[in-house]
């Protein structure tokens, strides 16, 4: 495939899904967005992060990608399935594939999802869970992503909160990171759940699915990766080092240019 992939989040927990389409598609070329001048996501109205996902969705489009994988659960909940018509490329999100991997982890039924608030609050996990028949505890951990932006993710605060978000559980046998930050925590909560629930991301069903859209595994690739950052530069590489750090260029994107797509898109649409 001779275009880019693009892929977005918030922040740098998007990097997590990078990884596994890399590991699967690594002849690919990817253009990842992180909007860290306004992460968190999680705690914003709905109204204003889908404004937020279809900007970034149109200046994607604008570097003639070939699609969009929307690496942000909370941009997933709010967005999905409206944004997939406001662009021309194929858009995929995140939150089928954690029901998914969900669906096949679980041996008992019973299931917890954590996401931000605007993720839980939006009760998409839920209802697809229970659509596929499980029992669902849903948590919103709004402190997580803070964590993980700072480079906290293996502190003793990390701890604390987990054990207090996490108490209400329950029985459950399966647990969904439904936050593309949370794998980063994955050490931590799996301490406090203990080694009885799996721990389950989206990362690795939704690079299954974007993999047989685009083509198939190919064995070995040297697809390069371009970062636009909309926050500074020097701390989205710091941030990223938890997830293994960042390879290939990153480029520092002033938000209003990402405004300015979204204003040229509705004055094109309106002109129609
Ligand atoms: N990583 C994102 C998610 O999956 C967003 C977190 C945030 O910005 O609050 O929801």
């Amino acid at each position: 495939m001779s275009r880019p992939i693009g892929i977005f989040d918030s922040g740098v927990g998007g990097l997590t899904v990078l990884k596994a389409l890399r590991a699967r598609l690594p002849h690919c070329d990817f253009v990842y967005l992180g909007d860290t001048a306004r992460v968190p996501y999680g705690r914003k109205p709905k109204e204003m992060v889908r404004g937020f996902a279809s900007e970034i969705a149109w200046f994607l489009e604008q570097l003639d990608v070939a699609c969009i994988v929307v690496a942000c659960n909370t941009a997933s909940a709010c967005a999905l399935p409206g944004l997939a018509d406001e662009v021309s490329v194929p858009v995929w999100g995140v939150i089928e594939p954690g029901i998914e991997a969900a669906r096949r982890a679980t041996i008992t039924g019973r299931v917890g999802v954590i996401g931000t608030k605007g993720t839980i609050a939006s009760g998409v996990y839920q209802r697809g869970l229970q659509a596929a028949g499980l029992e669902v505890w849903a948590q919103a951990c709004p402190m997580f992503v803070h964590l993980v932006e700072e480079g906290l993710a293996d502190s003793e605060d990390a701890d604390v909160l987990a054990r207090h978000y996490l108490k209400g559980r329950g029985d459950i046998d399966t647990l969904i990171l439904g936050c593309t930050h949370y794998p980063v925590l994955a050490p931590v909560i799996q301490r406090v759940v203990g080694g009885g629930v799996k721990l389950v991301s989206s990362a690795e069903v939704t690079a299954e699915v974007v993999c047989a859209a685009v083509g198939g595994d190919a064995p070995d690739g040297q697809g390069r990766v371009t970062h636009y950052v909309t926050g500074g530069v020097p701390a989205y590489q710091h941030t990223a080092e938890v997830i293994g750090g960042v390879e290939g260029k990153v480029i520092p994107l002033d938000v209003n240019r990402l405004a300015d797509a979204g204003v040229s898109v509705r004055a094109n649409r309106a002109a129609i």
